[in-house]
């Protein structure tokens, strides 16, 4: 070959390999990921049976058909590294493997998730990623994984820009579009850079399944809402609806989740939910909320006396308002509509409320409540939320 043409060839290859730069894959998360998760019932305590009875329930409770989708291991379902280094699953837990796990899951229409860390090692001590990550994301690649979660243990002196973009890359090359789920707790402001490296990130350290938590992370996660939209999500924790809060504040916590776009990650156990719980989750008007497709994650408007009045743009012109009463006791409010007539900054909406007339559906009660025309005065239960979709009365 002469010089000239090698050369070219060379500068071809070049810039071949970096125009061929890793990406995360598109389109996974155009709106928030749904599904659930064995970490906040479960911990460390899984197995296929467990595993296989959730896949069959989230089937039989319409939740699949409600939209939530993926199945997702969290922490404890790994074995040893084999010889050459790829992980395995621990077999007694997982005696088809996860291969067959997300088979099953496949057959049903669903999804499966799997569990890593970017360190040596997991939260709860099992073998991670750090310095495999090209062989674990082959592996989950392998076993038809659709969706991993990168945890932040034992990371000392890891970069976390640098080591959730390795990542990223290796589960690139790996082939298979798999959502990437940062969960380094917000501990480096992922919000900031994380956007074309994952689908979420966590904003926050671990939710618990008490009313102070859920606040805390809900005050943690809403001044954070120009980040979020098409793709790329705030992630405040999983769901603990169903875990032993009032159903008041299973509503409250399941619709903050939704006016915020926040993933919907179920943590409860789906096998024998009590139908007030199911009643929640399936709510599909209050989901529709957080799935609506102009991914605007919704902002407190304001905040009187512990009492929190938010709304969220929607795609086809209509809004979500919801009033967040976080009192323990029931809280009587009056509306004045034209106080919330603002155009807002991030999504360029504006509710033009001094003009425009909008009727008012009670999203959990399923009842039409009249109009924005006049004052309206309602009472919020303590812990609980009301929560209205407003559309333009023609
Ligand atoms: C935490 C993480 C939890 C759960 C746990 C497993 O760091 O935030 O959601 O995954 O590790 O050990």
């Amino acid at each position: 070959m002469k010089k000239s043409t090698m050369l070219v060839a060379v500068a071809m290859l070049l810039s071949c390999s970096i125009g061929a730069k890793a990406q995360k894959f598109d389109h996974l998360a155009d709106t928030p990921a749904m599904g659930w998760n064995s970490w906040n019932k479960y911990q460390c305590n899984i197995s296929e049976d467990l595993i296989k009875g959730i896949v069959d329930a989230m089937v039989s409770t319409g939740l699949k058909d409600a939209g939530y989708q993926y199945v997702n291991l969290d922490d404890g379902w790994h074995g040893q590294r084999d010889a050459d280094g790829f992980i395995q699953c621990d077999a007694k837990k997982f005696p088809e493997g996860i291969k067959g796990l997300s088979d099953y899951a496949h057959s049903k229409g669903l999804k499966l998730g799997i569990y890593s860390c970017c360190g040596k090692l997991t939260c709860a001590g099992y073998s991670a990623s750090l310095g495999h990550e090209y062989q674990d994301a082959l592996q989950y690649a392998r076993w038809g994984i659709d969706y991993l979660k990168e945890d932040w243990c034992y990371c000392e002196n890891v970069n976390p820009k640098g080591a959730y973009a390795l990542m990223r890359d290796a589960l690139h090359d790996a082939g298979r579009p798999i959502y990437f789920s940062l969960c380094e707790w917000g501990s480096n402001k992922p919000w900031e850079w994380a956007k074309d490296t994952g689908h979420s990130w966590r904003t926050t350290g671990d939710i618990q399944c008490n009313w102070k938590s859920v606040m805390t992370i809900l005050d943690k996660n809403k001044v954070l809402r120009k980040y979020a939209g098409p793709g790329h999500w705030n992630d405040p924790d999983m769901l603990e609806v169903g875990n032993g809060m009032s159903v008041n504040e299973d509503r409250a916590h399941f619709t903050m989740w939704c006016m915020m776009s926040a993933p919907l990650i179920l943590g409860n156990e789906i096998r024998n939910m009590k139908p007030e719980t199911a009643a929640i989750l399936l709510n599909k008007d209050v989901i529709a909320l957080d799935q609506d497709k102009l991914g605007v994650q919704g902002m407190m408007f304001s905040s009187v006396e512990n009492v929190e009045y938010w709304v969220k743009p929607l795609a086809d012109g209509d809004w979500a308002f919801c009033i967040l009463n976080r009192n323990e006791q029931p809280q009587k409010c009056g509306i004045d509509w034209r106080m919330f007539d603002f155009k807002d900054e991030v999504s360029g909406c504006a509710t033009n409320l001094q003009t425009k007339v909008y009727t008012l559906r009670n999203l959990w009660t399923k009842k039409m409540e009249g109009t924005t025309k006049r004052v309206k005065t309602v009472v919020v239960p303590a812990h609980d939320v009301l929560v209205y979709r407003m559309t333009e009365k023609k």
